[in-house]
């Protein structure tokens, strides 16, 4: 199976991203959008694993997520990726001023390279994809609208990791739930 793990939105949040994408309708033959039950935010992408691997995986999962109590994230700008020359990505970005959700993916990372997953070469960048974007030739002018968007600064409380599984086909990825491990309950 093709896994990731994830954080979970919101509705209030999903509302706000929607809001986003509207905001863009004009660029709506560019993007191809995220549909909104698919929004989500990645947290570690693991790839093809074995069924019989996904035991070690949730484990991983159990030992990062026991050591991170429950944190709120908020809404930031939206932007695109790459930072520059034609976009391939329209993101919304994450904000978490105290520092859990990135101690939470250093947790990760440890976890799964332990049970043989390569760590993340990039640095983390949390983002969640509102849009891909198959060719850009608008010169300059997909991402000056991007970047002059307004995003509702709304927030959400974040106390659990997802295992996703997504299943690839010609209409686009779908995603299922595998596993939730509920953050440390112990500080909140
Ligand atoms: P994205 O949100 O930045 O597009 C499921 O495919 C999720 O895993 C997507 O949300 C995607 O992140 C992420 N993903 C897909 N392929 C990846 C890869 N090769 N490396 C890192 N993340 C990947």
């Amino acid at each position: 199976m093709r896994l990731f793990v994830a954080i979970e939105l919101s509705d209030e949040v999903r509302a706000a991203l929607v809001e986003v994408r509207r905001s863009l309708g004009g660029w709506s033959k560019s993007i191809r959008w995220t549909p909104a039950e698919q929004l989500h935010l990645t947290m570690k992408f693991l790839g093809e694993v074995e069924e019989s691997a996904v035991a070690d995986v949730t484990a991983a999962m159990t030992s990062a997520a026991g050591s991170v109590g429950a944190f709120d994230l908020t809404l930031d700008r939206s932007g695109c990726f790459p930072p520059k020359g034609p976009v391939r990505i329209v993101w919304v970005g994450a904000l978490e001023p105290s520092d859990a959700l990135v101690e939470l993916v250093d947790a990760l990372e440890g976890a799964m390279e332990e049970i043989g997953f390569a760590r993340e070469s990039r640095a983390f960048s949390p983002h969640l994809t509102i849009g891909r974007v198959r060719e850009d030739s608008s010169d300059g002018g997909l991402r000056r609208a991007v970047d002059a968007v307004s995003v509702r600064k709304v927030g959400q409380r974040v106390s659990s990791l997802t295992l996703m599984a997504s299943k690839l086909s010609p209409q686009g990825a779908s995603y299922s739930v595998v596993h939730r491990e509920a953050l440390d309950a112990s500080g909140t």
